[in-house]
């Protein structure tokens, strides 16, 4: 199948009512485990990379790593997204490689630090609605900050120093037309999200529904996803890591989201935990190796692993086959012609 945008895999995803999970990548072997865990369980998939990714891999590796992808599984649905997009012109030369979906992360400066004003996020949101739509491109906006940084990205702090204002997330979602919507409900990037098994003090399931309520028809999503297995911390720890003691987001907690109409889940840090699991490992009981084939086999399978374990939790698993692949062209026509609607249901208080 030729990349789909990520708005035709939400779409989708909300008449099946289920997620879809969003899987960071760097490198060639990434893109493999994520497609590899698709093709086990039947699954579209989103694909992302960061500002951070597009630097290290480039960006035409990445395009064409994507391109091979889309054509060793046709089966699957695949979408190239862009996470996190500091500026218009970061998007802009995202949509112009190839990207399906773009992230305008406006909730901060384009310093990608800075919490932005409501109006700037607005206003530089919009800006990248209207250049993407007319393309064919979907666009996830962020309203309220996450907490921690992804990839040099972020306010770091806690995720509960901006979390998502409802009344905002409205007027945000009308006033941008968004496809998707990121809100800021206590989870932050990163490893160390909480420091207990966390509760409705730190991790705000009630703001989510709250949020969706008011807005029914909107895809959210849910970043600061990963749920830091502890499974995983130990084997980086027996291998001699050493993580401190730390808390996700428990995959119920993401599944109750999905009930919710979360239907985009970022998760990143789970597959560096297991890549980086199985390299140690294969490091502490074999020093005698040498070949980067030897440990980077099984950190992919490690990571396949619990991409496909994702892909089941989510409900996305065993929906590759339902609906074929709208052309970007089409989306585009869908944008101007108004079938594809970008003004949000939105309920009274
Ligand atoms: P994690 O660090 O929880 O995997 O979150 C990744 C993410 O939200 C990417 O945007």
């Amino acid at each position: 199948m030729p990349l789909v945008t990520t708005r035709q895999l939400l779409d989708e995803a909300a008449k099946g009512g289920y997620g879809v999970g969003a899987f960071n990548v760097n490198d060639m072997e990434q893109i493999q485990a994520i497609m590899e865990a698709a093709k086990e369980t039947n699954s579209p998939v989103i694909i992302q990379a960061s500002r951070g990714a597009r630097q290290f891999a480039q960006d035409n590796y990445l395009y064409h790593l994507m391109l091979a992808a889309a054509e060793l599984y046709p089966q699957i649905p695949l979408a190239m997204h862009l996470d996190h997009g500091n500026s218009f012109e970061t998007c802009e030369s995202a949509i112009k490689l190839g990207f399906t979906s773009v992230m305008m992360d406006g909730s901060l400066k384009a310093d990608g630090k800075t919490p932005a004003t409501f109006e700037e996020n607005v206003e530089v949101t919009k800006k990248v609605v209207d250049y993407a739509h007319e393309r064919g491109i979907s666009v996830e906006g962020e309203i309220g900050v996450l907490g921690g940084i992804e990839d040099g990205h972020g306010a770091g702090g806690s995720g509960l120093d901006h979390v998502t204002d409802p009344d905002q997330a409205v007027e945000f979602a009308e006033r941008t037309g968004v496809d998707s919507l990121a809100i800021a409900i206590g989870t932050s990037h990163g490893a160390y999200k909480f420091t207990k098994k966390p509760d409705g003090s730190v991790l705000k399931m009630d703001l989510l529904i709250a949020i969706h309520k008011r807005l029914p028809s909107t895809h959210l999503v849910m970043h600061g996803s990963s749920s830091v297995p502890k499974d995983l911390q130990d084997i980086i720890n027996q291998y001699g890591g050493k993580l401190k003691e730390t808390w996700g987001v428990p995959v119920e907690e993401i599944q109750l989201g999905i009930k919710n109409g979360v239907r985009k889940v970022n998760v990143d840090t789970d597959n560096r935990l297991a890549i980086t699991g199985a390299i140690r490992k294969v490091f502490v009981e074999t020093p005698e190796k040498f070949d980067p084939r030897d440990y980077l086999k099984p950190a992919r399978a490690a990571m396949q692993k619990v991409v496909a374990q994702r892909m089941t939790q989510f409900g996305q698993a065993g929906h590759a086959s339902d609906y074929t692949a709208i052309s970007i062209a089409d989306m585009a026509k869908g944008y101007a012609d108004g079938t594809l609607v970008t003004k949000p249901l939105v309920a009274a208080k």
